[in-house]
């Protein structure tokens, strides 16, 4: 029985911690610019990092649905067992959902997304102004969302090493060999 995770599973969850950091700091930065040709460069890399960070989404999901996670410790209770799990699947709904959210109001507002500046992807509505507006605020609060579901995850990271002192915190670092 497996007692960590997989090195691409750890590679992933670090990777994408820090690509989710980058992409809030820039999001949150770049809204409320005066429109200028800084803004319009700010907003094509957020767009090509957040189709990048959705399509590493896909990746994890396979390699999760592939590799089996290490089991939860024994001395983890049933309530805390289904609370991590339902909190590891909220998020994973919200690294969907935003990066959709965010091309589907790209759509809405009539700017076509071009991964890298070389992959048109196809628009997943017509121009609709308001709908684009909906979903401009849909968008910073599923951002926000995430946000908050990020926090407790590493407060609970953090509870489980120094107040249960279990393993769980060790098994997703880098250090732990396999
Ligand atoms: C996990 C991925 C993503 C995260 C965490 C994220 C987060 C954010 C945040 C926090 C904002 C600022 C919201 C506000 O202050 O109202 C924002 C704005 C924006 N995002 Fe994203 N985003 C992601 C992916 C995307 C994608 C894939 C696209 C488009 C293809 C996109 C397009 C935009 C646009 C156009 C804005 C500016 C809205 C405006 O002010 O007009 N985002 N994003």
């Amino acid at each position: 029985m497996t007692t960590h995770y997989t090195t691409p599973a750890k590679a992933l969850h670090w990777l994408m911690a820090l690509m989710l950091g980058c992409l809030l700091a820039l999001g949150f930065y770049m809204a409320d610019l005066p429109l200028s040709p800084e803004k319009i460069q700010l907003f094509s890399w957020h767009k090509w990092a957040g189709v990048t960070f959705f399509a590493l989404v896909w990746l994890r999901l396979f390699w999760r649905a592939t590799h089996r996670p290490p089991a939860y410790p024994a001395s983890m209770t049933g309530l805390q067992q289904m609370a991590a799990h339902a909190g590891h699947f909220a998020m994973y709904v919200l690294m969907l959902a935003i990066p959709v959210s965010g091309w589907i109001m790209s759509s809405a507002k009539g700017v076509q997304t071009v991964w890298f500046g070389v992959l048109p992807l196809p628009d997943l509505v017509a121009r609709d102004k308001a709908l684009g507006n909906q979903l401009e605020e849909l968008h910073g609060a599923l951002a926000v969302g995430l946000m908050a579901l990020v926090g407790v995850h590493v407060a609970a990271a953090v509870y489980h090493y120094r107040v249960l002192k279990d393993d769980v915190l060790q098994r997703m670092m880098p250090s732990k060999a396999e």
